[in-house]
């Protein structure tokens, strides 16, 4: 059943009182002073994460290389030991999730493998919403392997520039496609995409589907073999709060074990041989196959931490507050900030079964408006052409937080505040 919530901050208070996730926040690193509603972009440190890097350190510190096999969590198995973690999140057995790259190069890892053009069915399906590094990926992918960007990536349109319609994607999916790669959240609008429906027909037409799961991993339970996905993967410095930079994940169905990895480099070699130095490459026939290079140990460590703590509050009640709270803050934004002179609006699915984790907030002055925030302590951040977005983090955030992110809106509009600031971007914001 629908929450039904009000506007007073009394009622943010029940909600917290009532929140089984609330001790949680105690956990994390809140930035001084700081209403931090930024962790769809970059996810905060947990004790427990700092705890893995500090262990990870002194590992190093005290073992050398022997860390590789010697280390409380052998550096050696590290990857597919927090794959294995990771799969519970996702619906996968442990052997077909990995902690490897980063997502750009895991895209050009999965996509290249599974990307076989034959005779005229050599185009790739992805969407003029996307996040331009899968765009960029894909163009550079097919001019790679002999086909022309211009003609065979196709991008399935926005009626309105912030959805895409499922079955409009379905009718693209016709003899000349090769492969499907679609995000599963929107990262401007928030949109969840229908994961199982495009998946099942794109198999009807025997075309192999991938997704990028940036904005969806820690957020959203995912159900990959119930599903039927081919391949998919998504950072972890987003809602999965490994820290900046943070090493990636990817998935591949078990039934695609087989298959050679493009990419092929040592590291994904089967494990027991992989220091025999043959020349002849033999992959692990599992996720791990996909690995490329040594793992990159000090930026998957405070992944251990993360993955904890998230696992210890169960996805299934994480997506249950995250759904609360979005649902509050779409509320508040109705209720006091979408009438005149305030001016906002929300660019986000309402229904529970397409939001993601975040609110786009939409303001002809929003890129103003997300630098008054930033003077005040609020941190979201800002998105062209005019979208603030707001991610209440079931684990860190508060729904008080989320009633004063309303109240700071409101108060910047009525004192014209944004107007003290520049319209000129920043590198980052
Ligand atoms: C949806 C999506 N895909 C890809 C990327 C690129 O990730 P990376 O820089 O880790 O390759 C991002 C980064 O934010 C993203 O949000």
């Amino acid at each position: 059943m629908r929450d039904r919530f009000g506007t007073d901050e009394s009622l943010a208070r029940k909600l917290d009182s009532d929140d089984p996730l609330a001790s949680f926040r105690q956990k994390f690193y809140i930035p001084n002073g700081s209403i931090y509603m930024d962790g769809n972009s970059l996810g905060l440190l947990s004790e427990e994460s700092e705890s893995s890097v500090l262990r990870v350190m002194n590992e190093w510190k005290t073992l050398g290389i022997e860390g590789w096999l010697e280390a409380k969590r052998p550096w050696f198995y590290f990857a597919e030991e927090l794959g294995a973690m990771c799969s519970s999140l996702v619906g996968a057995e442990p052997d077909e999730v990995v902690l490897s790259g980063t997502t750009t190069v895991n895209i050009h890892d999965l996509v290249n493998t599974f990307y076989e053009p034959r005779g005229k069915r050599k185009k790739i399906i992805a969407d003029e919403l996307d996040f331009p590094s899968d765009i960029y990926a894909l163009r550079s992918i097919l001019k790679l392997r002999g086909a022309d960007p211009d003609k065979d990536l196709v991008l399935a349109p926005s009626a309105d520039g912030r959805f895409l319609d499922e079955d409009r994607i379905v009718q693209m999916m016709d003899e000349d496609v090769a492969m499907v790669f679609l995000p599963s959240v929107l990262y401007r609008s928030g949109q969840l995409l229908d994961i199982q429906y495009l998946t099942k027909e794109a198999h009807r037409r025997d075309i192999p589907i991938g997704f990028d799961c940036c904005h969806s991993v820690g957020s959203v339970p995912h159900h990959f073999d119930k599903w039927g996905v081919d391949f998919a993967l998504w950072c972890s410095y987003k809602y999965l709060n490994g820290g900046p930079g943070s090493t990636a994940f990817l998935y591949i169905s078990k039934k695609h074990f087989d298959r050679e990895p493009a990419l092929a480099g040592w590291f994904g070699y089967v494990k027991d041989r992989q220091f025999g130095m043959s020349l002849n490459f033999e992959h692990s026939r599992s996720a791990g196959g996909w690995q490329i290079s040594s793992p990159a140990i000090l930026s998957s460590a405070p992944v251990e931490g993360s993955l904890r703590v998230i696992i210890e509050a169960g996805i299934e009640n994480v997506r249950e507050k995250s759904l609360r709270m979005t649902a509050y803050l779409i509320h508040l934004v109705d209720e006091i900030l979408s009438k005149k002179p305030y001016g906002f609006s929300v660019g986000t699915p309402r229904e529970d079964t397409r939001r993601g984790g975040h609110v786009a907030i939409e303001h002809d002055e929003g890129l103003r408006i997300s630098e008054a925030l930033r003077s005040r302590g609020v941190i979201p951040d800002f998105r062209p052409p005019n979208i603030i977005r707001i991610a209440p983090i079931p684990l860190y955030n508060t729904y008080q937080e989320v009633w004063q992110v309303a109240q700071h809106l409101k108060d910047i509009v009525d004192k014209k505040e944004y107007e003290r600031f520049s319209k000129k971007r920043k590198a980052i914001s």
